[in-house]
């Protein structure tokens, strides 16, 4: 591995091993989002307490300042919205040469397993990784379900982390699932663990990363479920306490309590 990639890895992935992401793109394709509404006003709170930011590159020049922020995973695949017909339709809406402008660390995209668009988000990925391979970039894929929620079974996770591993992914984000040693078993990179909407409480969260890391995932990239949380500053260090302390769920809660107590 050349040194450029190595170094961008080691910015994103600690010297423990493990990482925790925060993914602030939601608007990409939802609009402003709960608790979004005002990127610059959620991050700021939180950014102590990431290894890095994946982000889209308009909401990094608006919000972020250059000289307080963390490594940046660039999201550059979109061009889907709610509102249209096929979430699953999205191309590379951001080139390599603004990504290293950028100072990334990695760029992000989505591939859609199973749907009408699977071949061309399969190729997308490919198309990156020859390009991010070039220029010592990784690629972090990421498997999207768009509103089909109820296919994240481990067959089909364990399907599209294998095949975005395949074409050359360095990094894969995938959801937490039942039997999810199923799926970092069949993966040969890194998998890092994606929230998705917000669950019921949050020791629901802070039990499934406990899970997630044991049966194999290295870290987190978890948005909705910190920041629509009501104490998110708790909640990211609760989840910073799994993620690098190896805190169970328990202590991790305990921490949150404390935190939102204002004794920690
Ligand atoms: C959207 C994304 C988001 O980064 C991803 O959904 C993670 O955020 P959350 O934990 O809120 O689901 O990739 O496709």
């Amino acid at each position: 591995m050349d040194w450029g990639m190595k170094n961008r890895l080691a910015q994103l992935i600690q010297a423990d091993g493990r990482c925790l992401f925060l993914p602030v793109d939601h608007g990409y394709f939802q609009g402003p989002v709960r608790k979004l509404e005002d990127p610059r006003k959620t991050l700021e709170p939180l950014l102590p307490y990431t290894d890095a930011i994946f982000i889209t590159r308009g909401v990094l020049r608006s919000c972020v300042d250059p000289d307080k922020t963390k490594p940046i995973i660039l999201r550059v695949s979109g061009g889907a919205s709610v509102e249209g017909k096929d979430l699953a339709h999205e191309g590379i809406t951001t080139s390599m040469e603004e990504a290293i402008r950028l100072n990334a660390c990695a760029v992000g995209i989505s591939i859609f397993v199973g749907t009408d668009y699977e071949h061309d988000s399969l190729l997308n990925l490919a198309r990156l990784v020859d390009e991010g391979e070039r220029y010592g970039m990784p690629v972090m894929a990421v498997t999207a379900v768009g509103r089909e929620l109820e296919k994240r079974d481990e067959r089909y996770l364990a399907l599209s982390c294998r095949i975005a591993a395949e074409l050359g992914a360095r990094v894969v984000k995938t959801y937490y699932c039942e039997q999810f040693e199923k799926v970092t078993s069949g993966c040969p990179v890194p998998v890092v663990i994606a929230g998705g909407p917000k669950v019921p409480t949050g020791y629901e969260v802070l039990k499934f990363v406990y899970d997630g890391i044991r049966k194999g995932a290295i870290g987190v990239n978890l948005g909705r479920n910190i920041w629509q949380d009501e104490h998110p500053v708790a909640m990211i260090r609760g989840i910073r306490a799994i993620v690098h302390e190896n805190a169970t769920a328990d202590q991790a809660q305990k921490l949150y309590d404390s935190v939102k107590g204002g004794k920690a």
